[in-house]
């Protein structure tokens, strides 16, 4: 396969490269991004030397150059990571939310259909909106869309665009719902690697409202593992919540965190919550359980070890 890989550059996008250079050695993989301040070369020092990879600079909403990717580099497989991702972001403006991770997968999609490739779109828990945080309900992937923010909305909106090309055109797409990743290669404006480098300086460690908002944390590479399963055995038309079963209260995560560099507790330092902040989020794992065999493998702590190395050695 051929695979060009939009937003490649960045957090999850980095280590889907990787893992998949690793896995097939025939594979060839075109990483295409834009370079925002969320996207790093740097992300992709294990894998530039590879003879089956290929960087390019560019923007997803610019057709002419996404077309002669695709047709210079004989792409047959597209996986869509590019996307502006920070919530905090998309309060302060919504314009480069709805450009990006909108218009662009327009772009992508009707490339897609025109070269009649496979397309997948990384999406998230966040288009189902979120639950109250004694709720032991879970969203399937029949549950109703309910974004909180325009970057949940602009996610919701590019997954219903891609569901019609499917209808319309037979577009050969699926999509993955995932749950909150942590590992490395994320930018430090989020949620875990602030904690970490912020725990390392000793500096306060800003934690929303009350902290008790619940998020379930699935490692990067298993995330990567699950597209990987979807583009290769899933169903065309499909969508597949991705998920850890692995659920914290974001001020449980904080504490350990802390514990584990050592450090003391007076470091957090609670601040107005975010505008429209979702409360919980929870997946139903079961579809992609049943039909793919997709089970997390939850080595958490070992993975939030290596995690807090990373971060704590790009402090030094
Ligand atoms: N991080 C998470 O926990 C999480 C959870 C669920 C779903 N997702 C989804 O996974 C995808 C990747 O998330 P991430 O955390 O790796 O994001 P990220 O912000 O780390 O990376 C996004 C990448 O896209 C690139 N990009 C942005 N605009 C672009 C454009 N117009 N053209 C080309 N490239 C562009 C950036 O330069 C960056 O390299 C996103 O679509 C996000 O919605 C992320």
């Amino acid at each position: 396969m051929k695979y060009l890989v939009t937003g490649g550059a960045g957090f999850i996008g980095s280590h889907f490269c990787e893992y998949v250079l690793n896995k097939y050695k025939n594979a060839q993989v075109v990483c295409y991004d834009k370079l925002t301040y969320a996207g790093s070369l740097s992300n992709l020092n294990n894998i530039i030397d590879n003879k089956n990879f290929i960087f390019i600079k560019g923007d997803i909403c610019d057709k002419k150059q996404v077309e002669s990717v695709i047709t210079k580099h004989e792409i047959t497989t597209i996986i869509n990571f590019a996307a502006e991702s920070h919530v905090d972001r998309a309060i302060e403006s919504s314009a480069e939310f709805l450009q990006t991770n909108y218009i662009g997968v327009s772009v992508l999609i009707d490339l897609a259909v025109k070269y009649n490739l496979r397309f997948h779109q990384v999406s998230t828990d966040e288009v189902y909106g979120d639950l109250p945080i004694e709720s032991n309900l879970k969203f399937t992937e029949e549950s109703l869309l309910k974004p909180s923010s325009a970057y949940s909305a602009s996610k919701a909106a590019a997954d219903l665009l891609v569901l019609s090309y499917v209808k319309t055109f037979n577009l050969k797409a699926t999509i993955s719902r995932s749950t909150n990743n942590f590992g490395t290669h994320q930018h430090t404006e989020k949620f875990l690697p602030t904690i970490i480098t912020k725990a390392v300086k000793n500096q306060q460690i800003p934690v929303y409202g009350n902290g008790e908002n619940v998020r379930d944390w699935l490692f990067v590479g298993e995330h990567c593992r699950a597209i990987d399963l979807i583009v290769t055995k899933g169903e065309i038309g499909e969508i597949y919540n991705v998920g850890a079963n692995y659920e914290l209260s974001n001020i449980t995560l904080v504490k350990r965190v802390l514990s584990l560099l050592n450090k003391p507790e007076s470091l957090i330092n609670f601040v107005e919550d975010r505008k429209g902040h979702d409360k919980k989020y929870s997946l139903c794992l079961n579809k992609i359980a049943s039909e793919l065999g997709f089970v997390p493998q939850n080595d958490f702590d070992k993975n939030l070890i290596c995690t807090i190395e990373y971060y704590t050695r790009s402090c030094i």
